[in-house]
């Protein structure tokens, strides 16, 4: 329930503004305290008075108001806000949010406010697909704002396609879930391992794979951010950390499996999201190898299986795995979870536009022992983060963990 919860809601010009009223009906039905802010495009379509009467609550249209109806309380409320809502949300605000703009008091306060902030743009689908409105949204999604998807279908400007703003229910049972995920893994242990792992041929050579640490890096900061204590083994990337996480950097198989025997006993969950390389160079030279005339053979070998070995020694744990194929997803995907005895694995094509390794986005499927699946649309990787975590979550709460 929403109830006694703070929620900003900021309004924007489009003929989706008249929603606004559904939503704060609603949210005022599950007993939430609303605060409103419209831009000037917002109250072309909609009135102030609308949702004054609606939320109970002064709606603030314009900066420089006399006599001022915001002032530094009315920021301290932003921050003090559970959410901070922007629906609909116009390709103009989005836009100026991801270029760092504050010309006018929603654009300001968002910048300013340290809630979290969710936008449900609606516009039309020329725009929504516009590379520079796309970039603009993929800034802001990797800075940590949240949106919420439009749908698809007939637009108000009489074209079809993606750009219709969320329905309000949808919308309010995306705050609702956004505050059940809330410090819902607390006293949680969770080991995360991620990135890829680098075997040395010599002092300056190296075999590596593509893979970028995103994935299992969204995975410990979402994991964080809902109150688990967090363990995060990661082979060489380029990323900053999330902040609250035990960090251990490695850059072999073996040294990853070294530190994850060491770790994984006091954990009630494994996500092992690492690209662990299955070979290494058999004979590591001390030297650098020089060339000379002929072909350069490099004879590899075996690297320990990670996963096979926690699913050996699993117990009660929840262990999650990961793979990545180019081909038959399904039946790789399902092999590999009887195998290494998972609770599920975590599937994605990575020929797939957007999905897979560097992306910020990823399309996966869940496949569980039973050979049920989940297939995902394709999403953030902290949005695909979450959802991995309330599997985890269910299955601890089935297991009576929690
Ligand atoms: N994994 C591991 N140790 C390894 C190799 C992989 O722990 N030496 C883990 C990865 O972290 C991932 C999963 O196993 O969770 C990937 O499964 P795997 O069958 O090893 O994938 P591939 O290496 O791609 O296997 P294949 O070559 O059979 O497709």
């Amino acid at each position: 329930m929403l109830k006694d919860k703070t929620i900003v809601l900021g309004v924007t010009g489009g003929i989706a503004a008249y929603k606004a009223a559904d939503i704060v009906s609603r949210l005022k039905k599950q007993g939430a305290h609303v605060h409103c802010v419209m831009t000037e495009g917002a109250q072309a379509f909609l009135t102030p008075l609308t949702l004054r009467t609606l939320s109970g609550n002064p709606v603030i249209t314009a900066m420089f108001d006399e006599p001022k109806q915001w002032n530094v309380e009315h920021v301290a409320l932003a921050d003090k806000a559970d959410f901070f809502l922007i629906a609909p949300a116009t390709a103009n605000i989005i836009g100026k949010v991801a270029n760092g703009i504050a010309d006018d008091f929603l654009s300001t306060t968002i910048m300013a406010t340290t809630a979290q902030v969710i936008f449900a743009p609606a516009m039309n689908v020329n725009m929504y697909n516009n590379p520079i409105f796309q970039e603009n949204m993929a800034k802001l999604k990797k800075a940590g704002y949240l949106f919420i998807e439009p749908g698809e279908g007939d637009l108000a400007c009489g074209y079809k396609g993606k750009g219709r703003m969320a329905e309000p229910e949808k919308i309010v049972n995306f705050l609702q879930d956004l505050l059940n995920r809330q410090k819902d893994l607390e006293g949680i242990n969770i080991l995360v391992t991620a990135g890829p792992t680098r075997e040395p041929i010599d002092p300056v050579r190296y075999i590596t794979n593509r893979s970028s640490g995103k994935m299992g890096y969204s995975i410990a900061e979402r994991a964080v951010k809902r109150g688990a204590c967090v363990t995060l083994i990661s082979g060489p990337t380029s990323l900053t950390p999330p902040e609250g996480v035990n960090l251990i950097k490695v850059e072999t198989a073996e040294e990853m499996f070294s530190k994850v025997k060491e770790h994984y006993a006091s954990n009630q969950v494994i996500i092992k999201a690492a690209a662990v390389s299955d070979y290494r160079p058999k004979f590591y030279q001390e030297a650098k190898i020089k060339k000379s005339e002929g072909d350069l053979q490099i004879v590899l070998g075996r690297n320990p299986d990670i996963l096979n070995f926690l699913g050996q020694n699993k117990g009660k744990r929840i262990l999650v795995g990961f793979a990545a194929e180019t081909n038959d997803l399904q039946v790789n995907a399902q092999k590999k979870i009887t195998k290494k005895n998972l609770d599920f694995i975590v599937a994605n094509d990575v020929t797939e536009k957007g999905a897979g390794f560097n992306y910020d986005t990823n399309k996966v499927t869940l496949f569980f022992p039973s050979g049920e699946q989940k297939n995902l649309p394709l999403m953030s990787k902290l949005q695909v983060a979450d959802i991995i975590l309330d599997e985890v979550k269910l299955l601890l709460s089935n297991k009576g963990v929690s």
